[in-house]
């Protein structure tokens, strides 16, 4: 194989909690390595011509590991295999003219970071002959073959505060209020935060729920005293089939335009129970701002794994989380899959036994 003497690092897809930290891991290691790195800008946008990337040396990295966002910036829309662009020489397919561009920009291998869309966009690419490592990036933490995804850690950190916040005042005013997280098809953020912020009901897309088994659960909880609840729902989550008409609108299957069910539950057991209710939406506020400590090591781990994988000429592979290990694992066996929490999860057990209602 011949030498690495430049790789370029992207991202795409929605942004995490912690990607500055892996360009900066990526950046640092591949210097020290004395090979440079060229940061591509809006995902794969950045190699659709020259000046829509820039080298980046480690000094360029300095201070970033804190900051949310990326300094690339990013795209979450399109697929370069869907698409044709406009060119001096005419319309040409936007993968090929990636595929052109990489070789013209001398670039030997690629670190892309992304959550499954853009991982699946890399796996093609690497189909077409380009040398590259994924690096998994969703806080929805929903790829499979890493229990972690960075971004996660920081989303579930976030999420808990504001359950944290949200009790003083739902005990205060003896209501129910419903918080709406993100977790399109997996509950992870809802489960993690649920369990951890106290909650009285988490509903997940894994468990499609009856509202009156949560209004039961409930019931349970105020007999005991409680006169106020907390219900965590995933954006994701819906109810069993046809068991309460009030949420058949938001169950018509119309993945793109995800949230909004926190309201419709909110709604739905203010009538059920009598009680005031309130929703609120997490929305991107859990996707912004500075990553925990554990995704930034994460983040840092995956970044230097990343790097060694490319000089070991490893391509094809995503970087891993399999504690304590960071492990390689071949991009096809994980694209196009979603690892969602199974029913039976221990901590899914641990919860119900802690008397939480999953609505099932
Ligand atoms: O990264 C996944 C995710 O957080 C989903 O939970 C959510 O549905 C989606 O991103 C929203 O992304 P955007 O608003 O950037 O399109």
């Amino acid at each position: 194989m011949a030498p690495i003497k430049r790789i370029g690092v992207l991202n795409g897809g929605g942004d995490a909690p912690g990607l500055n930290a892996v360009i900066r891991s990526v950046v640092k290691t591949a210097n020290h390595a004395g090979i440079e790195c060229l940061g591509l800008e809006d995902s794969f946008d950045g190699l659709l011509e020259f000046g829509r990337s820039r080298v980046l040396t480690s000094v360029d990295v300095r201070g970033i590991m804190r900051l949310g966002g990326t300094i690339l910036g990013t795209v979450n829309s399109g697929n370069p295999f869907d698409e044709t662009i406009q060119t001096s020489d005419g319309p040409r397919k936007y993968s090929e003219r990636c595929v052109e561009m990489f070789h013209r920009m001398e670039i030997d291998a690629l670190v892309v970071i992304g959550g499954d869309g853009t991982l699946g966009i890399a796996h093609q690419f690497y189909q077409l002959g380009i040398p590259l490592v994924g690096v998994p990036k969703t806080i929805d933490n929903d790829l499979p073959g890493t229990t972690n995804c960075f971004g996660f850690d920081s989303a579930v950190a976030f999420a808990t505060e504001a359950i944290d916040r949200l009790h003083t005042t739902a005990e205060a005013h003896r209501r129910i209020i419903v918080v709406e997280v993100m977790g399109r098809y997996a509950g992870w953020i809802a489960l993690y935060a649920g369990v951890a912020g106290g909650a009285d009901a988490i509903l997940i897309p894994e468990v499609p729920f009856d509202l009156y088994a949560v209004r039961e659960g409930l019931r349970q909880r105020e007999a005991l005293g409680a006169h106020f609840s907390i219900v965590v729902v995933a954006e994701g989550a819906f109810p069993a089939g046809g068991k309460l008409a009030l949420l058949e609108e938001a169950n018509s299957g119309h993945v793109e335009r995800l949230g909004g069910m926190g309201a419709k539950v909110a709604e739905a057991l203010g009538k059920l129970t009598g009680k005031e209710t309130r929703s609120v939406v997490l929305g991107h506020l859990q996707r912004g701002g500075a990553p925990t400590s554990f995704d930034r090591i994460l983040a840092t781990r995956f970044g230097g794994m990343a790097v060694d994988l490319i000089r070991k000429g490893d391509f094809g592979t995503m970087v891993a989380f399999a504690p304590p290990e960071i492990v390689a694992r071949r991009l096809e066996d994980v694209v196009g899959k979603t690892r969602t929490v199974p029913p039976d999860f221990d901590l899914v057990l641990a919860a119900k036994s802690l008397g939480i209602t999953f609505g099932d």
